[in-house]
This record gives structure tokens, sequence and C-alpha cells, in this order.
């Protein structure tokens, strides 16, 4: 069956100190601790090295925030799948709406990014979703499936190892959740188009996080709803005592 997952997505926060000081902060105050859920951190990459010192595997899991589509060569200031997992890193966000938004990523290249990932071993945490005026007018259920549509030249295998987290973007940041009804919603939309695909059995065993605006208030009403398999964390990441209280929400 699928797995409970709480990732937390630090974006450009921290300096090396401050992100090695938070890492090993959450590791001590998970230590010794059961826990119903995987703990995933995705940080800068400049932190991925030295966070993954401090950290113990069993306990959280290492990601990195974005890894280029190119295996290797002339891309001055891209960091490729390879490097990131030298890291020690297992995981890697990918098409995070800010990366589609000030970026310009699209679907082919997310393509190509997630096949990278998957080539070098990381588990990509795919994010999908869908801005404020898509939402409005009621195109979003098509949006969404769409982005998850980009992945469908992938075989089952390949797809079977990706985790879908499901991040309105007018929810991100803003203090604004979508309810937990919007979130089952999709989420069952999502796990029903995967279904469509490639079949029951995987649709039944692919993790859909949600993220935006996700604190340890509203974690335990999301998660009790059957499609949501846990959440993509930023704000709250930042914080040991609010992350630690999402991943509570699973007790
Ligand atoms: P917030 O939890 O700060 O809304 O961010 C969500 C997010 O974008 C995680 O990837």
């Amino acid at each position: 069956m699928r797995k409970n997952i709480v990732a937390g997505n630090w974006k450009m926060n921290t300096t090396l100190q401050e992100g090695v000081e938070l890492a090993n902060e959450i590791n001590t105050l998970l230590e010794g601790k059961s826990k119903n859920c995987e703990v995933v951190i995705c940080v800068p990459f400049t932190h991925l090295t030295s966070v993954n010192a401090v950290i113990e595997p069993s306990i959280i899991g290492l990601g990195a925030e974005n890894c280029s589509e190119h295996e290797s060569g002339a891309y001055t200031g891209e960091v490729s799948a390879s490097m990131v997992k030298s890291t020690g890193a297992t995981h890697v966000i990918l098409g995070h709406s800010e990366r589609r938004q000030y970026f310009g990523e699209n679907n082919e290249q997310l393509l190509a990014k997630t096949k990278q990932a998957l080539a070098n071993g990381l588990t990509p945490i795919f994010c999908v979703g869908e801005v404020l005026e898509e939402r409005e007018n009621g195109t979003y259920n098509d949006v969404v499936r769409s982005q998850v549509e980009a992945l469908f030249s992938l075989s089952a295998d390949d797809f079977a190892k990706i985790i879908i987290a499901y991040e309105p973007v007018w929810a991100i940041g803003t203090g604004k959740t979508a309810t937990a009804e919007q979130a089952q919603d999709m989420h069952a939309n999502i796990r029903h188009t995967i279904e469509e695909k490639y079949g029951k059995e995987l649709a039944d065993n692919t993790s859909i996080l949600y993220g935006g605006s996700c604190k340890p208030g509203n974690a335990p009403e999301l998660f009790a709803k059957p499609d949501v398999d846990g959440g993509l964390i930023g704000g709250a990441a930042l914080k040991a005592d609010s992350f630690i209280g999402i991943i509570e929400a699973f007790n």
C-alpha cells in the first residue's frame, strides 16, 4: 500500500549554518519517537551534503528542490541529478509551481528532469496544481490532469516510483488552505487519472501529498481524507516544532 509522507520544502531559506541547525533539531526531536509517516526534508543544493551528515537516514529522507534536465556538460549554474544523488539525497522536488511560474519550466522539460531523477535513483516529488484563475473559471481539474499526463510516456515501473504533490497555487504561502474536501476531490481526480493510464493497483499505491498553507492546525483534517497521503510543507517546515506538529497529525 501507499506510504504516508510529510516532506518539507525549505525553498530559498536558511543559510548553510541555519539549515544544518534546523535539520539537526528535527532529527533530534524525531529520534526515538514513533511516527506513522515517512519524513523527508528538501533543502537548497548548497545544504545537501552538510545536512546529510547530521540526519539519520532511517529517520529523515533528504531531497533537493530541483535538478537539471540534462545529464552533464556545459550548463553553467545547473545541478544534475547525479550530483544530487552523490550528496546522499534520495528525493527531488520537480515542477514546483514557483519553478513553473518564475523559471518557465514546461511539461517537456519536467518530463526530462523526471527521467534524469529516475535514471539516477532519486524519487521525484512531482508537483501539480492550478492557479487562482483556473480554480475560479472551473478548469482546475483539466489543468491538473494535463500536468499529470505530462508524465504518461513513462513506463509503469518508472511512474510507480513517483510521489505526486498537489499544490493549488492560490494556497501556497497565502495562509489560504484548500478545504479538506477540495483537496480530497482533486486527489481522487489525480488518482483516477493515474488509474486510467496505469491501472488501479498502481494508482492505489501512488502517494499523493497536499501542499499549500498546511500547518499543525489543519493537517489532521487534511490527512484524514482517504486520498490525501501527507503533505509537502513550505513555511511550517522552517520551524522544527511546527514541522513535527504536522508529522504528528499521522499519530
Ligand atoms: P506553504 O506551506 O508555505 O504554503 O508552501 C507550500 C509549498 O509550496 C510547498 O512546496
